[in-house]
């Protein structure tokens, strides 16, 4: 067996890579134990979990969202090995991406989110950092957080991750990458998106609220 490489090791799994898994290059997440929880109800956390977000990557691929094919699901080993997509995080790209370019892709990235919603997913972790621009388009990664749900508050939540991420981490780009990723949104949300980017504006007013108190 090949050597497996650590390529990130987040609060709740660690992403190896396998680069010959069967054949083929593979990313195993792995949900590690939990000593500060009860062995076997811990066992029946990671397994949930890990069926839960395979499951939810599967979803999200049927509503026509680019997300890492699965290869196997191991829920007694809390393992999901999938496809490794290669590219890099929208994240790390955004401010060298010529401007054009740039709203090109945050505009699929909306199309991509209203997918999602319009198939009743909420992602649960809409940042930049967990989609992967590849030779073909964004692919959307880490669904741990997800849910199955079509609530607007969800939605809204969703949204105000994004907003926020584009006005503090690509604080240059806020206006243009917002106003790119909404046109998107509502092209593949319809009516519905009107009332999750007012949803959106509620939350993030109630937020600076709170952070003044
Ligand atoms: N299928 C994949 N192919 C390539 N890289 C991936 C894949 N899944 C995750 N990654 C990379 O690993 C990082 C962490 O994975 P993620 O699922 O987001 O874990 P966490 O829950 O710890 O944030 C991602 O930001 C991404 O860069
Ligand atoms: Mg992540």
């Amino acid at each position: 067996m090949e050597e497996l490489i650590l390529i990130a090791k987040g609060a709740e799994a660690d992403l190896l890579l396998d680069p010959d898994w069967n054949g083929v290059k593979a990313l195993i997440k792995r949900r590690g134990e939990k000593r500060y929880r009860h062995p076997e109800l811990d066992r029946e956390i990671r397994r949930q979990r890990t069926i839960h977000e395979a499951s939810i990557i599967h979803r999200a691929k049927g509503a026509g969202v680019p997300t890492p094919v699965i290869y196997q699901v191991d829920p007694d080993d809390a393992t999901i090995v999938m496809e490794f997509v290669e590219g890099e995080r929208v994240r790390d790209i955004v401010e060298c991406l010529p401007g054009e370019e740039r709203r090109r892709l945050f505009k699929v990235i909306g199309v991509m989110a209203g997918r999602l919603h319009r198939a009743s997913i909420i992602h649960g972790d809409l940042t930049t950092s967990n989609i992967i621009n590849t030779a073909e388009g964004p692919v959307f990664v880490d669904f741990g957080l997800g849910e199955v749900s079509s609530e607007t508050e969800k939605r809204g939540v969703d949204l105000n991750l994004m907003h926020r991420m584009l006005t503090s981490t690509h604080f240059r780009h806020t206006e243009e990458l917002f106003a790119a990723f909404e046109k998107g949104y509502r092209e593949s949300l319809g009516e519905e998106a009107e009332e999750a980017l007012e949803r959106m504006e509620e939350i993030s007013r109630r937020g600076r609220y709170i952070e003044r108190e």
